[in-house]
């Protein structure tokens, strides 16, 4: 039986909440699709650095590489300044860790409300390729003259073609194993950035050229791919895009496939005995925090992606049916913390319902 080294990562605010959830659904998936996983809990996050006045230990990344995954609930406090956490835990973790993908999946389930008028889960089922490690997140800059009317600020946006490369090739790979439409879109801002998004384009096209004949390439403008979000999202398969662009569209992205509480990542290290660290995408939540409300499905769902990656495909496979089953049964009128109250469920509830379907199958 194959065995798993996971690192669970509670985190801040609701964080701890909806990774209890996600470690539920997975002990039943364990015995029902029969592998194991080992789980160590680390409390890294707000309320440790309140106390210790420690972000992160300098050993962390070099322990966390031990694990076959990091499971993530949420980065953020409410009394720590905007920044120390989300930089000194979350960005770091990625870096050190050298998770150069953040693959985000935008699919609306069906039963869930979309926006987006007239849509239905087959129109809106793609997924962005976000470059996870480099561009204007690593940057150089500073700030000079502070506090003067000529005050300076830099932030660059910096990319090798090792660093867009090795994007690249995960899309195109990605594209092909997904075996959806075999398309790839390239999101960047060629007729403005032209330094950083023309070596994307030329990189994007030669390597698809030569290696990818298969795949086909299309290229967006960054301004002009949201508005395809909302207007047509049954044009994409598969997207990739730098760091920044990435952050942004897949908020947006996040919205169409019915919200914050539905939407799930995971920061990928591809490479051999690389580690990869999975995450809801939305935030901590602080003000719901240990009220039992909060919507667990996209820290579950980022536990599927998990299985996932370490090639648990069945038990992944029966995760997303559970997590589909229960949206589309209508159970939940709809995914906020007030439709989630109206309808007498709450965190441990939808925890429960998943595990149970997942039990039945
Ligand atoms: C995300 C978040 C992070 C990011 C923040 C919290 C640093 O917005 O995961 O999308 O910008 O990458
Ligand atoms: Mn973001």
């Amino acid at each position: 039986m194959n065995t798993y080294k996971i690192a669970v990562m509670g985190g801040d605010g609701t964080g701890p909440e909806v990774i209890r959830e996600g470690v539920k659904v997975l002990k039943v998936l364990e015995q029902k699709a029969g592998f194991k996983c080992e789980y160590q809990d680390y409390d890294f996050g707000g309320d440790r650095y309140l106390r210790t006045g420690e972000v992160l230990p300098d050993s962390a990344s070099e322990e966390l590489k031990k694990f076959d995954a990091i499971y993530l609930g949420a980065i953020g406090h409410d009394k720590v300044k905007p920044g120390i956490l989300e930089k000194g835990i979350l960005l770091r973790l990625r870096f050190e860790l050298d998770q150069y993908i953040n693959l985000r999946p935008v699919k609306l389930y069906p039963g869930v409300w979309t926006p987006v008028k007239d849509k239905e889960p087959e129109h809106i089922d793609f997924v962005v390729v976000r470059e996870n490690s480099a561009g204007i997140y690593t940057g150089g800059g500073g700030n000079i003259k502070v506090g003067t009317p000529n005050e300076i600020a830099i932030q660059e946006m910096v990319y090798t073609r090792f660093e867009v490369d090795r994007c690249l090739k995960y899309a195109f790979e990605y594209t092909r194993k997904r075996n959806k439409n075999k398309e790839l879109t390239l999101v960047g801002k060629t007729n403005v950035l032209t330094y950083v998004f023309g070596l994307w384009e030329r990189a994007f096209h030669e390597m698809g050229e030569k290696d990818y004949p298969d795949i086909k390439r299309d290229y967006n403008h960054v301004d002009a791919c949201t508005m395809w979000f909302v207007k047509n999202p049954e044009w994409y398969d598969v997207i990739v895009t730098a760091n920044m662009f990435g952050d942004i569209i897949t908020d947006l992205g996040a919205m169409i496939q019915g919200g914050m509480g539905v939407a799930a990542g995971g920061n990928i290290n591809p490479d051999e005995g690389g580690t990869s660290m999975f995450e809801p995408i939305g935030g901590s939540a602080p003000k719901y925090t240990g009220q039992n409300v909060i919507n667990p499905i996209a820290c579950i769902s980022a536990g599927q992606m998990m299985l996932e990656h370490l090639g648990e495909a069945k038990a992944a496979k029966m995760l997303d049916q559970a997590v589909s089953d229960f949206l589309g049964s209508g159970e939940l009128p709809g995914l906020s913390v007030s439709d989630i109250k109206k309808a007498g469920y709450s965190t441990s509830k939808i925890g429960d319902a998943i595990a149970q379907r997942v039990q039945d199958m």
